[in-house]
């Protein structure tokens, strides 16, 4: 039977790592919603090649919550089940940002309280269809504010303690919810930042999410180290974490 994937943010790398591997190995129409349409073609006729079934696109800004209902709306045009939801869209931010209200808030908008609109919003057809996987990429950042991307880190943060909430609810209905926590991956996001061990792939943590996914795990860090350094992180005593600039 072939299943349905609708993916938030598809051309972002760690999305385009996860459905390449997927649309391989068993049968999937994939929904691709990004905001421009150059790069989601390619990547509808990329997937298409590797062996979805059916691909469709659908052109998007996400980065406003307030736009969240007419895209749902729009999706549940397209499909009457979700076997997965991945959401994976995202942006870093400049650390300026941290002096400005409206750039401050934009981001937010941009890492959590459009991401948190989207799921309130899919919710009724899950709780409905009482099965299904969704995915969301959150990130390491939001496991402790650090002064050189707290804004980030918040919005991160309030996403995981949603999915967390959001997983609770869930579980009665039979729906599973992964948050993704990666460490530092090789995207255009992080194109800007010097690279070094602790540095790792989206094609090496794509299979890392996928058997989360079919395992039904709750929370992963990938690659799985980053769990490790990021409990040091919460543990480092203030008088010495103020003294670092992590
Ligand atoms: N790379 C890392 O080290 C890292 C670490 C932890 C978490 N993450 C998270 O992983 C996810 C995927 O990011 P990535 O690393 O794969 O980076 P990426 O390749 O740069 O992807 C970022 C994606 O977000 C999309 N996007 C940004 N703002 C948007 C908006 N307002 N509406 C719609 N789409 C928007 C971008 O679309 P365009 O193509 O149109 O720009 C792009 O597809 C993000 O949630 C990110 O926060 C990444």
């Amino acid at each position: 039977m072939i299943k349905t994937v609708v993916v938030m943010g598809a051309t972002s790398a760690i999305a385009t790592a996860i459905l390449r591997q997927l649309v391989g190995a068993d049968a999937y129409r994939v929904v691709l919603l990004g905001r421009r349409p150059e790069p989601l073609q390619l990547l509808k006729q990329d997937l298409l090649i590797r062996g979805a079934k059916i691909a469709e696109m659908i052109v998007s800004d996400m980065g406003d919550s307030r736009g969240a209902g007419l895209i749902v709306q729009e999706v549940l045009s397209h499909v009457t089940t979700i076997d997965i939801l991945l959401i994976s869209y995202g942006e870093l931010g400049h650390i300026d940002a941290r002096t400005n209200a409206r750039e401050t808030d934009r981001l937010l908008q941009v890492n959590f309280t459009s991401t948190a609109a989207l799921l309130s919003g899919f919710l009724p057809l899950f709780e409905n269809q009482r099965h299904g996987h969704i995915v969301v990429i959150s990130s390491v950042a939001g496991d402790r504010g650090r002064q050189s991307n707290y804004i980030y880190g918040a919005a991160k943060g309030g996403l995981s303690v949603f999915l967390e909430g959001l997983r609770h609810h869930c579980f009665r209905f039979g729906v599973h919810v992964l948050t993704v926590k990666p460490g530092f991956i090789s995207t255009p996001m992080t194109a800007h930042l010097p690279k070094g061990v602790l540095w790792s792939t989206p094609e090496a943590i794509a299979p890392l999410i996928i058997n989360a996914i079919f395992s039904n795990q709750s929370e992963i860090y990938v690659p799985g180290f980053w769990r490790w350094i990021m409990g040091g992180v919460r543990l480092l005593p203030e008088w010495l974490f103020h003294r670092s600039r992590l």
